[in-house]
């Protein structure tokens, strides 16, 4: 059993899902709840977890919250709302993934199931590192980025806020992926992308 605050966990959907399966794990017995703002589910239970309308949410003493949506502006807008009405971002980290000691995931992190961080990199907050995803060494991943499962992010990268990198995609060492820009499944990066811009392919080129 845990003493830790009860943990909600905003957004029931397959994000939601997948973090609270990993929290689970990681804290045997600890109180959880998902809060959705759809009110078609309110009161409902998936995975044995009951859903909350956001105003059932309790004060900030009380709880710690993970915010757990897909959509990164989505997710980051709300952890950063969250923060300035006083709540504590709990960062959930699978028992299968392989921090580096050196390593700073920021808070309200995700880091899924076999993933990997490696030494001195340093995370921003809400960011997802999905299943078996590599973070290299130095890799600086700004608030609200995404590596999708088995996507490796190479040493001394710079993902800057919101960027997402899709599955299995390869971003080479030293590169920077701008703000919200987006790398497609399966690409190969292996220069610089702009921010807002879709790239994907081997190598990947613009698509926007
Ligand atoms: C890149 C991506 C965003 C493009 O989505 P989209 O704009 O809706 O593109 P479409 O599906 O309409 O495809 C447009 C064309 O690009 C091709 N294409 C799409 N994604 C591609 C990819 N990753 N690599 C190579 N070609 C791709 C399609 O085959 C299609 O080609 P066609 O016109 O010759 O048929 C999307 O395909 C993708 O890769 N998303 C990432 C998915 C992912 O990793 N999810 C992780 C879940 S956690």
């Amino acid at each position: 059993m845990t003493t830790l605050p009860p943990l909600y966990l905003i957004g029931a959907g397959a994000q939601g899902r997948v973090a609270a399966d990993a929290a689970r794990l990681c804290w045997p017995g600890r109180q959880l709840g998902f809060v959705d703002d759809n009110p078609g589910r309110q009161g409902e239970v998936t995975d044995g977890i009951l859903i909350y309308a956001a105003d059932k949410l309790p004060a900030p003493g009380q709880c710690r919250v993970h915010v757990c949506i897909g959509d990164n502006a989505t997710r980051l807008h709300k952890a950063r709302a969250l923060v300035t009405a006083g709540y504590t971002l709990e960062t959930i980290i699978h028992p299968t993934a392989a921090v580096a000691g050196t390593a700073q995931p920021g808070a309200g992190c995700c880091i899924l199931a076999q993933a990997v961080v490696q030494a001195g990199a340093l995370l921003g907050i809400a960011c997802i590192v999905n299943s078996a995803a590599v973070v290299e060494h130095d890799a600086h991943l700004q608030a609200g980025s995404h590596i999708a499962g088995r996507a490796y992010v190479g040493p001394g990268c710079l993902l800057q806020e919101g960027a997402c990198i899709g599955a299995g995609a390869v971003v080479l060492e030293n590169l920077t992926v701008g703000e919200y820009a987006r790398l497609g499944a399966a690409a190969l990066l292996t220069h610089d992308q702009p921010a807002h811009s879709l790239w994907y392919g081997i190598p990947a080129r613009n698509q926007s």
